[in-house]
């Protein structure tokens, strides 16, 4: 086989690792992916060797999650490796820049536990209001703390959303309908669900706020954004919940903050340091502050969460390897191709250079096929093109205009669809 093509009419085969959700076998399974499974990690050699031994000469892919390593050598050594399929939110376990050079497409899950995080932090909320993790560790200990003082039903108090993005929305619906008022605070100008309002400035949000919760991302303007002056901005009572990244909250001075009773209390689930493994001890100055909540980053780990992951993840491979379609892809410009009704498609991975579109263009005019659809995108040094072409899949391959394209010095990874 070429190097660089890879032909769609044997079957595909995608090894799935790391135990992936058995929604993603039969996701993959229903649009007639061969699956193997392997329950643990692998690196590199073993991954190469793994992938090199399935069967035929069909597409290849992989599913992983966060303990496989996905390399340049992976890339170079598999031509007919299309795509990587993360299993979970991260991608850095995979080298990115390597596989948009290669043309291999990786997709993530995102948002596949948006719900989970937002009942997370909801639940916290009641759990917070009524005092009930410090009452509940009481009872454990033999002691009896029943009093109404400092016991608050959440109806009619406020909450502020920071980062009204998938989490921050969802959260806010599921809040409103609790009898919560909803403030939120974006950069990004978004639309209000139900009665939720924006605010114009984070101070605003923290003065009125009775609750605080934070879904941003990580990004330089986002760390440290709560900090001495920010919880001091608080009302004296209210309660800081954190279920986005660890360095958006200063910890040392949450601490002061909840240890100096200016806050009731803290839900806090990501730390800036957190163990690696779970046998590594888990080390934060809030340990023993009896009014903050802790977890161990668990806001999105449900069966639910991981479920959804299986499918999105599954799904988004199926129609890359169907259709082409790389929407939600993390490392190559994301192309919506529809299903095709009739004829068939090329999709070609290309080295985004002066003259690469007019050197494909140029193979099919001089094969005389008709265009009927043609999408590009690209990123950086790599494009993305989609050619659809009126003719049928078995009388493009006799004129072996795909053969064509692939052998462009160009070309990346070229399928005929
Ligand atoms: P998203 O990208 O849908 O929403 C983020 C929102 O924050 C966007 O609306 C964006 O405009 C806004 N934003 C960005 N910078 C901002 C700033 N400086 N000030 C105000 N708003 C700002 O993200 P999603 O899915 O809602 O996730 C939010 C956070 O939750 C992420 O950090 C993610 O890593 C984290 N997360 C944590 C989980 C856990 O297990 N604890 C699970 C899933 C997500």
């Amino acid at each position: 086989m070429p190097c660089g093509i890879v032909r769609a009419v044997s079957r595909a085969h995608v090894l799935l690792l790391e135990n992936i959700h058995v929604s993603a076998h039969e996701e993959l399974r229903r649009n007639d992916v061969a699956v193997h499974t392997h329950s643990g990690g692998m690196q590199a050699p073993q991954l190469i060797e793994a992938l090199r031994a399935l069967p035929g000469e069909g597409p290849r892919m992989v599913g992983i999650r966060s303990k496989t390593r996905v390399t340049a050598e992976v890339f170079a050594a598999v031509p007919n490796l299309i795509s990587v399929g993360a299993f979970c939110i991260g991608t850095d376990q995979i080298d990115l820049t390597a596989a948009r050079q290669a043309g291999v497409v990786v997709f993530n899950a995102p948002f596949s536990n948006t719900r989970s995080v937002a009942e997370l932090i909801l639940g916290e909320v009641i759990m917070l209001s009524r005092q009930i993790f410090p009452r509940s560790t009481a009872c454990h200990r033999g002691e009896w703390r029943k009093s109404a003082t400092g016991s608050n039903e959440v109806r009619g108090k406020t909450i502020g959303i920071v980062g009204y993005g998938h989490i921050g929305s969802q959260l806010s619906v599921l809040a409103e309908s609790l009898g919560l008022r909803v403030l939120y605070y974006d950069l990004v100008s978004k639309l209000p669900l139900g009665n939720a309002r924006p605010v114009d400035s984070l101070e605003e949000l923290l003065r009125t706020s009775d609750f605080v919760t934070l879904h941003v991302p990580d990004t330089e303007l986002t760390r440290g954004m709560i900090g001495e002056g920010e919880l001091a901005c608080m009302r004296r009572g209210s309660y800081l919940l954190n279920a986005s990244r660890g360095q958006v909250v200063d910890i040392p001075a949450l601490r002061e903050a909840l240890v100096s009773e200016h806050l009731a209390g803290a839900a806090i689930d990501v730390y800036p340091a957190e163990p690696a493994k779970p046998s590594a001890p888990f080390l934060s100055e809030l340990r023993g502050v009896e009014s903050a909540i802790l977890t161990p980053h668990i806001g999105g780990s449900t069966e639910e969460a991981q479920e959804n992951i299986g499918r999105e993840v599954g799904s988004a491979l199926s129609s890359y390897l169907l259709h082409g379609s790389t929407s939600g892809a993390v490392n190559i410009p994301n192309l919506d191709a529809a299903p095709l009704s009739s004829g068939c498609r090329i999709v070609n991975v290309h080295r985004n250079v002066p003259g690469v579109l007019s050197a494909i263009n140029r193979a099919v005019a001089e094969s005389e096929v008709n265009v009927t659809g043609q999408s590009l995108g690209t990123v950086e040094d790599v494009g993305l093109l989609i050619v659809d072409l009126a003719l049928e899949r078995d009388e493009l391959r006799a004129l072996d205009l795909s053969r064509a394209i692939a052998a462009l010095p160009t070309s990346l990874r070229t399928r005929i669809l």
